[in-house]
């Protein structure tokens, strides 16, 4: 299976340290080669040499911007409306006021219960400052498309789940949320990388998502915010700022929004986490994201089979079927910790989450078959010993 893997050799732009099966590119995504010397290069060259001049010497000024349009590509966005900036909380935080303007007055704003904390708190801090004009309803998941009603102004959901690895059918919510009327805001951090998505084709109103997962921008990479394009300039960003300004250096006291999308941006952008997720979004050169998802199943199937035949007392805790997940398989068991803890002593990294899950990051462009193999094996040999 590895012979005929048609993704075989983009692991080699991947720097791996030697010996180690590495499956928790769903929580921190693996160094890519181009990082290294592109942030050298950044450092010793850019700021080194040109200093202060490096912000249009080596137009840093539009970096959140361009890095921004080679994301779009990977999520069915258009150039011109994605923009990278800050954490994937901040833009969630973000999307929702730019949704609850243009919506207006009240609003009820739908989400799934398991959704990640994160975006949860943000809601509810949202909820809470908003002196009672905002509610938010969290439902089951499959309980969202009968609770799609006029009253919602606000769909937003994780495209697939951090712990279960579930997709949502983004195109159909969407549609439904559409109908009813209500804007809809996608979390992509377990998705964009990992899946095909397509955001215009299926008539997302806005969407975020993380750096430093499936597009392997580095610890603490910045996050980015997709603005539908009929949107943009509707919007006055709730978080202002002068680099959302017309034309920030002219250090005007009034603050006049800049078209399109810059008008998100809020502070100076930060070069050296962008430049490396600029670098690092190389890897995505000439990739069919539906293959990708298509070597992602496959992993997941081997591995699942692998672990049901070998470790019955282990429980599946991700869809069975490859198109319900992403490139993660999770499995259940009740010394869950214990068992992570030991196979990274062989070498071998997923990760734990409480109380009993285990976590596996089947990231399709450097996992190999014999990677599977290899876990499901050492898995295998901790449950026997
Ligand atoms: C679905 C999802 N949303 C948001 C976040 C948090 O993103 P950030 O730390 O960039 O705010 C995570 C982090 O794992 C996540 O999995």
């Amino acid at each position: 299976m590895d012979q005929s893997d048609p993704f075989r050799d983009k692991r080699d732009l991947f720097d791996l340290p030697d010996g180690i099966v590495y499956l928790d590119g769903n929580s921190l995504g693996a160094l890519p080669k181009a990082v290294k010397s592109r942030l050298r290069e950044v450092v010793e060259e850019e700021w080194g040499k040109s200093l202060i001049a490096g912000w249009f010497d080596h137009h840093w000024v539009t970096l959140p911007q361009r890095t921004g349009d080679k994301i779009a590509m990977l999520i069915g966005a258009d150039a011109g409306e994605v923009v990278v900036t800050e954490s994937t909380s901040i833009n969630l935080y973000r999307a929702i006021h730019a949704a609850l303007q243009l919506r207006g007055g009240k609003a009820v704003i739908l989400t799934e219960e398991l959704n990640f904390p994160t975006d949860l708190y943000v809601l509810d801090a949202i909820e809470r400052d908003s002196g009672g004009t905002v509610a938010v309803r969290r439902v089951k998941k499959d309980r969202l498309m009968e609770n799609l009603t006029d009253e919602v102004a606000i769909l937003t959901l994780t495209h697939a789940n951090y712990r279960t690895s579930g997709r949502h059918d983004l195109a159909a919510l969407t549609a439904k949320a559409r109908e009813a009327g209500a804007l809809t805001v996608w979390d992509l951090s377990h998705s964009a990388g990992a899946l095909p998505v397509d955001l215009n084709g299926s008539g997302v109103d806005f969407a975020i998502g993380c750096g430093y997962k499936f597009l392997n921008g580095g610890p603490g990479g910045c996050g980015y915010i997709f603005v539908a394009r009929r949107h943009q300039n509707k919007i006055l960003p709730t978080l202002a700022g002068w680099m959302g300004h017309k034309r920030p250096f002219d250090f005007s006291p009034d603050y006049e929004p800049a078209g399109g999308i810059t008008r998100q941006l809020t502070g100076t952008p930060f070069v050296l986490g962008i430049a490396a997720l600029d670098a690092a979004l190389e890897v995505f050169e000439g990739v069919d994201m539906t293959a990708l998802a298509d070597k992602a199943g496959k992993l997941g199937d081997l591995f699942i089979a692998l672990v049901e035949e070998q470790c019955p007392e282990i429980g599946l805790a991700c869809p069975r079927a490859a198109h319900l997940r992403t490139s993660q398989v999770t499995f259940r068991h009740r010394n869950a910790e214990n068992i992570m803890a030991a196979l990274a002593k062989r070498s071998v990294i997923g990760d734990f989450r409480p109380p009993d899950v285990m976590r596996f990051g089947l990231t399709p462009l450097y996992t190999r078959y014999e990677d599977v193999f290899r876990a499901a094996t050492a898995l295998k040999d901790i449950l026997k010993n």
